[in-house]
């Protein structure tokens, strides 16, 4: 542990410390307020939980807060780039590291993608207000129904990649206006939206539990497949699949743990701006999710755009047009964020050795790991081009959850193994809260599609043959090992 906070040290591989607790909230409420609550809104009103939407908001948020004090934690006792990764090298050994490592890039590289795409989405219906429209073709797959590139989404990842190359200055300071943009239409929203709320849309509250043919078998949550229940939807089970799908609209706090290394006082400032983040957004979603679905009847939102178009549909195009600017201008500090996330996960494990070790250079004049930034943006903007929102959106929470179920596990065993390192926040409850952040994720996991546990399976798969064949071999502990056994 004492290795990770000196390789900190190390110029050649070491990032600056310019980020104060207030940058920490902006960044955090710039990523955590995004596609989950502007686009994710509208489906899963429909679809699963009705009114009581912003039941699964506060379910979902619970899940976040417990999970947020076990992040807050480690970040002010190990506070190092890398996010959970670093957390749980630090705590848990070299495997544990990986898998959770591995499973941040898959985390943050998809999410990046499912803002992006959600951002086209915004874009394209405001050019089309102006008159424009893009091809089918190049709209991307959920548009075109077959094969279809989105060219926004691919784009706007390029141009992401590039800014975070000339630094995080720009970048931070960029993100500070958009931020304000963004929640400035939420609050639109809430507050011109409640004068438009018709009280009849709340009844009933919780719709009643109904059969579904549409999400049967594998699609159907792996808690009913377990269990052999019908598959339901709405209902009081209805708001837990619900809020395991509007989980999606809380991540990205976690992040603000990523940039611990860039922090000028991480001790103090990151507990601060994870948890200050965390519930600013919660009351925010909850009160979005009651006035949209008091101004619509929840059958009847759209599922694209469901916070623009109930102001369309109650008759108010104008604020409509603000709202899909703002979803427009505030998508891409998410997509930002969601990018130097990933890039600093990488950059972690790559200095650690886990990966090759070029990854982690940073460049000599903007003090940015380049080379990773590069590469992933890359790879991640042609994933964006190709792919369709919603099943990306449960395979990121499925490896969000299981970081939160390590990160909580590992604030218990270094409780007992380091109970001497200093911690500027400590959890209160140990170990019983982080045990429920457990219970609570574990819980939502399970509420996600069967399907969704199978792709997560192949991809965890694919990181042991990486680890075993790599990592193992190349990273600096196996490699010190090595040495002091010869
Ligand atoms: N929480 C972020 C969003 O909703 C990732 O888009």
């Amino acid at each position: 542990m004492e290795q990770s906070i000196q390789d900190t040290e190390e110029p050649e591989h070491a990032l600056t410390r310019t980020l104060s607790a207030l940058d920490l909230t902006v960044f955090g409420v710039g990523v955590i307020i995004g596609t989950g609550i502007f686009v994710l809104t509208g489906a899963v009103a429909k679809q699963q939980a009705g009114p009581a939407t912003a039941l699964a908001f506060v379910a979902a948020g619970i899940a976040c807060a417990l999970a947020a004090l076990c992040y807050a934690e480690f970040a002010s006792t190990v506070p190092v780039a890398g996010s959970a990764y670093t957390f749980s090298y630090a705590s848990l050994g070299e495997l544990p590291a990986w898998i959770i490592g591995w499973d941040l890039v898959l985390e943050f590289a998809l999410a990046t993608a499912v803002v992006a795409v959600g951002w086209s989405g915004y874009v394209r219906s405001l050019l089309d207000n102006a008159g424009w429209h893009l091809p089918d073709a190049l709209s991307g797959p959920d548009v075109a129904h077959g094969f279809g590139f989105d060219i926004l989404a691919f784009l706007l990842v390029l141009l992401l990649t590039g800014i975070l190359i000339l630094g995080m200055k720009l970048s931070a300071r960029v993100t500070a206006v958009v931020v304000a943009i963004k929640v400035t239409v939420v609050l639109l929203v809430i507050i011109a939206g409640s004068f438009f709320i018709d009280a009849e849309n709340y009844h009933p509250f919780i719709p009643p539990a109904r059969g579904t043919a549409t999400s049967a078998g594998l699609k159907a949550p792996l808690i009913e497949v377990m269990f052999g229940y019908a598959p339901t939807s709405f209902g009081v089970q209805g708001i837990f699949t619900a809020a395991a799908v509007v989980f999606f609209a809380f991540i990205g706090f976690d992040i603000v743990a990523t940039t611990a290394e860039e922090t000028r006082n991480p001790q103090r400032d990151m507990p601060r701006g994870i948890l200050g983040s965390l519930v600013i957004c919660t009351v925010l979603y909850v009160a979005v999710s009651i006035v949209v679905t008091g101004m619509q009847k929840y059958t009847e939102l759209s599922v694209d755009a469901p916070l623009a178009d109930a102001f369309k549909e109650t008759g108010h195009p104008f604020y409509a047009g603000l709202i899909s600017f703002g979803a427009a201008i505030g998508l891409t500090t998410v997509c930002l964020i969601l990018l130097l996330g990933q890039t600093r996960v990488f950059f972690a494990m790559s200095r650690d050795g886990l990966l090759p070790r070029v990854f982690s250079k940073v460049h000599p004049k903007y003090a940015t790991p380049y080379r990773s930034t590069l590469v992933l943006g890359a790879v991640i903007a042609v994933v964006a081009g190709f792919t369709s929102i919603s099943e990306l959106a449960a395979l990121v929470n499925i490896g969000t959850l299981f970081a939160f179920v390590v990160v909580a596990l590992g604030v218990i065993v270094l409780r007992r193994t380091r109970p001497d390192l200093p911690r500027a926040f400590r959890a209160p409850w140990v170990p019983v809260l982080p045990i429920a952040s457990v219970a609570a994720s574990l819980w939502l996991m399970l509420n996600l599609p069967a399907e969704t546990w199978v792709r997560f399976g192949v991809w965890m798969a694919i990181g042991f043959v990486v680890y075993f064949l790599y990592g193992r071999r190349h990273s600096r502990m196996g490699q010190g090992a090595g040495a002091g056994r010869s």
